[in-house]
């Protein structure tokens, strides 16, 4: 349906099978935090009421879903699973090649392996910090092009995800291999880019004679965010508007575990027939045969019921309100958020918030912690720990798909108020011992005392 007119906008779902959360007392989570070196990575899920870690895998599956699980086909070559999979990729992109893996990066590490030879260069407006790290392991370079506002959290524009076209302009003049564009640009706000960008780039990439992907691990949302802000798409379908996204470019990589709504599984297509038969034969020594590529036809069903699913009018319309009302409550207990919320995530601004604590002593840090020890909330640090040239220090809370309600995030909102009540008093962190890289992950802390 599409004439919704409440102001209300419900979960367009009702639960049917429920799984109990942990709920610890104050005592329980300085316990917790303190044994996991103040590093949320480090704690068990169990001791986690909220958990806005990620919206990667995270989602709940439907009835269909689990329906389609049980009758997935697990034969070696050419399952049924395999030719539902097909037909709901290939009618969703219009690719001719279409390759499952196990996940997004299982993706960018057989495109980077077969088509970027040593010296390439791939340009993007934001890279996802494993595909640049799959693009940096086959010794090609991966250059950032973002649009100026994509780096200032107050400003309102629209489509914050798009890529700087001047910037495309020089970097084709000086030789790339490879043009990609993240949608939505997870890596600079969740935000959306324009039709009006993908069609700009496309032809760009078209009269130079160089290969367009896009990273669509979140294509439904960015769908949405078009439909909704971008003159003259408020009339096409979803799936349409979908499509000609994907029309514009050469072939796609896609991470399931996000608007798929799976638990695992990811997608490379491709128009590109040269190209298919080199990935076809990689996939083959590190995924699997290609009808399955490292998954097992259950997650196939539950991918192809899934990628369907995520561009349903009423769920997007939840989805999008969602997290925009989760940033408006935000801002109203006094945390100041990245604008415009994104389509998966919201991103609060530590540094606004605790202008007394210095980026090397981890503002970020200091939040994700005063959320968990506050009210057993579970987020992200993207700031000088996760990269230590961070210009930003933001907090990521993501949204898993379909999990919480409206009263759980009214329950964060509480925490994150009172954290921001008290905001003066919370102190920095420093690193006790770290690894030699993607420190996050595992560095232990301390609170500077
Ligand atoms: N591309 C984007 C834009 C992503 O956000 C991710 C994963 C990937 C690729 C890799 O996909 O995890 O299936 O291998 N993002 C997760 C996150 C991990 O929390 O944002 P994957």
């Amino acid at each position: 349906m599409s004439d919704w007119n409440f102001k209300t906008i419900i979960e367009p779902f009702r639960i049917k099978a429920v799984e109990a959360i942990p709920i610890l007392s104050r005592a329980q989570r300085e316990a917790a935090l303190g044994a996991a070196g103040y590093n949320v990575f480090r704690l068990l899920a169990e001791t986690v009421t909220i958990d806005m870690l990620t919206d990667s895998g995270t989602g709940a599956m439907s009835a269909a879903q689990w329906a389609a699980l049980m009758i997935g086909d697990e034969s070696y070559a050419g399952s049924r699973s395999f030719v539902r999979f097909e037909s709901v990729v290939k009618r969703l992109t219009g690719y001719p090649y279409i390759f499952p893996v196990h996940q997004g990066r299982a993706a960018e590490r057989i495109l980077s392996r077969t088509v970027l030879p040593p010296g390439s260069i791939v340009v993007n407006n934001t890279h996802f910090d494993t595909t640049r790290a799959n693009i940096e392991q086959a010794g090609a370079l991966a250059v950032d092009l973002p649009v100026a506002a994509a780096g200032d959290p107050r400003d309102t524009s629209p489509f914050k995800g798009d890529m700087s076209l001047p910037a495309l302009d020089q970097a084709l003049e000086k030789g790339v291999t490879l043009v990609m564009l993240t949608l939505t640009n997870n890596a600079a706000g969740g935000q959306p880019v324009s039709m009006g960008n993908i069609a700009a780039v496309s032809a760009r990439c078209r009269a130079a004679g160089v290969p367009f992907f896009l990273d669509a691990a979140r294509f439904a949302e960015n769908a949405w965010f078009i439909h909704t802000r971008e003159p003259g798409y408020a009339d096409i379908p979803l799936p349409e508007l979908a499509r000609q996204m994907f029309d514009l470019a050469d072939g796609c990589l896609i991470s399931a575990k996000k608007d798929g709504i799976a638990h695992i599984g990811g997608v490379l297509a491709t128009r590109k027939k040269d190209w298919a038969d080199l990935f076809r034969n990689e996939l083959i020594l590190g995924e699997g045969f290609p009808t399955y590529g490292g998954l097992a036809g259950r997650d196939l069903e539950c991918v192809a019921v899934g990628l369907e699913e995520a561009l349903d009018i009423d769920y997007l319309r939840y989805r999008a309100r969602s997290v925009a009302y989760f940033a408006e409550q935000l801002e109203r207990v006094g945390v100041p958020v990245v604008q415009p919320p994104g389509g998966h995530a919201v991103y609060a601004d530590a540094g606004r918030l605790f202008p007394h604590i210095p980026a090397e002593q981890f503002p970020g840090q200091a939040l994700v912690a005063a959320l968990y020890l506050e009210g057993g909330v579970r987020a992200v640090e993207i700031g000088s720990l996760m990269f230590p040239a961070a210009k930003l220090q933001l907090v990521r809370l993501a949204m898993p798909r379909r999990v919480y309600t409206q009263a759980h995030i009214d329950y964060v909102v509480e925490v994150a108020g009172r954290v921001a009540a008290r905001a003066a008093d919370v102190r920095g962190y420093r690193i006790v011992e770290e690894p030699p890289f993607l420190r996050h992950f595992s560095a232990t802390l301390a609170p500077i005392t």
